[in-house]
């Protein structure tokens, strides 16, 4: 792999993807890409309201389409959506030419930063014991798809 490789950061809601993605960059001097961000700017509309407007597939299909376009750069730091790797097409994208890393916070931790978070479509209408299970699902995701683990709990 080009040792311009990309460093993609994934995990759940509210793990810190972006907060040290943005660090990362402005350290490194590399390019930061949120995805969310991209796909906002793209769109103009925001998650919420391409969730509220369209629904979840419209919205995966948009961040399918972000990912194959941002995979494609090199030297950039990534910080992918909660949801992003669930997609095997997404993981091979953004392996082809980045190393993912997930950003592994407990739950208390998480809950805590998006507990009926109202910018968060996928969180705002959950209890914690679905938000829980959503969590422990998505855990074993980010595990398989990572090529480093990185414990994330300090902010
Ligand atoms: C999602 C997480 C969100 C955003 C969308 C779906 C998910 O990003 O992509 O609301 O499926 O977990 P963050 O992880 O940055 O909140």
């Amino acid at each position: 792999m080009d040792k311009n490789f990309n460093i993609v950061l994934c995990g759940f809601m509210g793990c810190g993807k972006t907060t040290l993605g943005q660090q990362l960059a402005s350290l490194t001097g590399r390019e930061f890409i949120d995805t969310d961000a991209y796909i906002e700017g793209k769109t103009g509309l925001t998650i919420n309201e391409i969730f509220a407007k369209y629904g979840e597939d419209y919205f995966r299909a948009l961040e399918k389409k972000c990912i194959s376009k941002v995979a494609q750069k090199s030297n950039c730091i990534i910080a992918t959506g909660g949801g992003t790797v669930l997609d095997k097409d997404n993981v091979l994208s953004l392996k082809s030419n980045g190393k993912i890393f997930f950003l592994d916070v407990p739950f208390d931790v998480i809950c805590h930063r998006v507990y009926r978070c109202t910018n968060r479509p996928l969180a705002q209408n959950l209890d914690k014991s679905n938000l829980k299970k959503l969590f422990n699902t998505r855990q074993k995701i980010y595990k398989a798809c990572a090529d480093f683990t990185v414990n994330a709990t300090q902010p």
